[in-house]
């Protein structure tokens, strides 16, 4: 490949681009077809990622090629693999390779997905999939809506933005907010962001199957009402990030009813469950949710980026997010042409919407319905090996395709503090040796060893393997 010459427009010539853009797709082809035999772990320390790529800001350009192969090989390399199956840890990213090659076009075009005038079909496509999914999740589908954003977080603080303004409108000094300790950190971190104090939320118990406790959270409501404050949320778990387990969304929504509370529900890795027939019967309630965070990136197996927020009423979005600055007013448009800007925090927006719309035109809705209930299946099977084995305690059954367990022999008795040292240790030796990404967290005060088993591609053979091998680290253990 020639030097680019061309560098004060910073183009390269036709044939230099497809050149280039023909071994970029070689390489994540490649990527594709080999990924299982690679390890889903990399380590590496900050002295060694400096000692590759530290460097003062190249004021000349080098060969296009040369920059290429050395990101391919020390760059993409040095990342784990969230595809990977064995890739059990936090929310795997099982992406697919329709909607890589989606993205790969968005950017390609550089599509603007902020205003209806700057892409009249992208803008068409994000009102379309975002009617798929109202659809889904049963929510009002000519006055829902919705938005793609870049994550769970991001939805969740948008949704939190909205919730504060329908509610409080422009005070929330007495305003508080009910969740329960098994919360997804962004969304304390969204609050902190909109300038709640400590004291506005209340973070509730939970019972022993991690779900919130109604009478507490029913009690925390009539204490605050009592001391003048304003209960104006609550955030209700679709699958919680630890366990998987799904809050009474039922009666939470009664309860929003009967006290005038926003109803949000963060189902940012569980929500996509509402595809399998047991995750349906597990969501019931999701549907009267106000606002609702799905994250297509986690078990819609779309890439990163991409979250999404639902509402029960579009016009929320627009009344919380609108701004009509002199400079946008030739974009405005009619109401029925949706400026995407209005309905969120993003001015200019990359056109998410293409890889969800294009992945399951491709592959039909089916395959996703498939997919997931498989995920869930795998996982009460994994449950089933677990409970049959002497060597492993299950703590918090399969639930939404997570499942906490831990090494407890029943033939020795360990003390708690040996117990995590042990599972900690395990952690740790699976994760140095690069077979397998498995992380701790922690449930009623133990180390648990923790598995989302999200992608369609592992297999019962996969966590065989793993399993066996986290028993080989016991030995080895032991004899330490
Ligand atoms: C329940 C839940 N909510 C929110 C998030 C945050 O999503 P993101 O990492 O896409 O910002 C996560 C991430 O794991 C999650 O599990």
């Amino acid at each position: 490949m020639k030097k680019i010459n061309d560098a004060n427009t910073l183009t390269l010539s036709k044939s230099e681009m497809k050149d280039y853009g023909y071994r970029v797709v070689d390489v994540i082809v490649e990527h594709f077809d080999n990924q299982n035999s690679k390890s889903p772990v990399v380590n590496a320390s900050r002295e060694k990622m400096d000692a590759l790529f530290s460097e003062n800001i190249p004021e000349k350009g080098t060969e296009a090629s040369k920059v290429l192969e050395f990101v391919v090989d020390k760059v993409l390399s040095q990342s784990n693999i969230p595809s990977h199956p064995k890739f059990y840890s936090f929310v795997p990213g099982p992406s697919n390779y329709i909607s890589a090659m989606a993205d790969t076009l968005a950017t390609g075009f550089n599509v603007f997905s902020g205003v209806w005038a700057a892409s009249p079909a992208a803008a068409e496509i994000e009102i379309v999939t975002i009617n798929w999914l109202l659809k889904l999740f049963k929510f009002p589908n000519k006055k829902g809506g919705g938005l793609f954003t870049s994550g769970g977080s991001m939805a969740n603080l948008t949704a939190l933005v909205t919730a504060r303004r329908q509610k409080c409108r422009d005070d929330f000094s007495n305003a508080v907010i009910y969740m329960s300790n098994q919360t997804h950190s962004s969304n304390i971190k969204a609050l902190k962001t909109i300038g709640f104090k400590k004291e506005q939320v209340r973070v509730v118990p939970t019972d022993l199957d991690f779900k919130i406790s109604i009478n507490k959270l029913k009690k925390a409501i009539a204490i605050d009402k009592i001391r003048g404050f304003n209960p104006f949320c609550i955030i209700a778990n679709a699958g919680t990030t630890n366990t998987g387990s799904v809050d009474q969304l039922d009666e939470i929504a009664a309860i929003c009813k009967t006290e005038d509370i926003w109803f949000h529900v963060d189902g940012a890795y569980g929500g996509a469950g509402i595809l399998s027939k047991k995750g349906a019967k597990l969501l019931k309630g999701i549907e009267k949710a106000d606002s609702l965070t799905i994250d297509p990136h986690k078990w819609f197996f779309q890439p990163y980026e991409m979250g999404c927020l639902l509402v029960r009423n579009h016009k929320w979005l627009s009344s919380t997010f609108s701004e009509k600055p002199e400079y946008l007013r030739d974009v405005e448009g009619n109401k029925s042409e949706i400026n995407f800007y209005d309905h969120g925090i993003q001015l200019t927006r990359r056109f998410r919407a293409l890889k969800l719309y294009m992945s399951i035109k491709t592959f039909g809705l089916s395959a996703f319905k498939k997919a997931i209930t498989y995920n869930i299946d795998l996982t009460e099977s994994l449950e089933v090996l677990l409970r049959k084995s002497p060597n492993w305690e299950v703590v918090s059954h399969a639930t939404l395709a997570v499942i906490n367990f831990r090494y407890n022999p029943i033939s020795k008795k360990y003390s708690e503090k040996k117990l995590d040292h042990f599972n900690q240790e395990i952690s740790h030796r699976i994760i140095t040796s690069e077979e397998a990404l498995l992380v701790t967290t922690i449930l009623q005060g133990k180390v648990v060893l923790r598995m989302c088993l999200i992608n369609p591609r592992t297999t019962i053979k996969d966590v065989k393997q793993t399993l066996d091998k986290c028993l080989s680290f016991v030995e080895e253990i032991l004899i330490e």
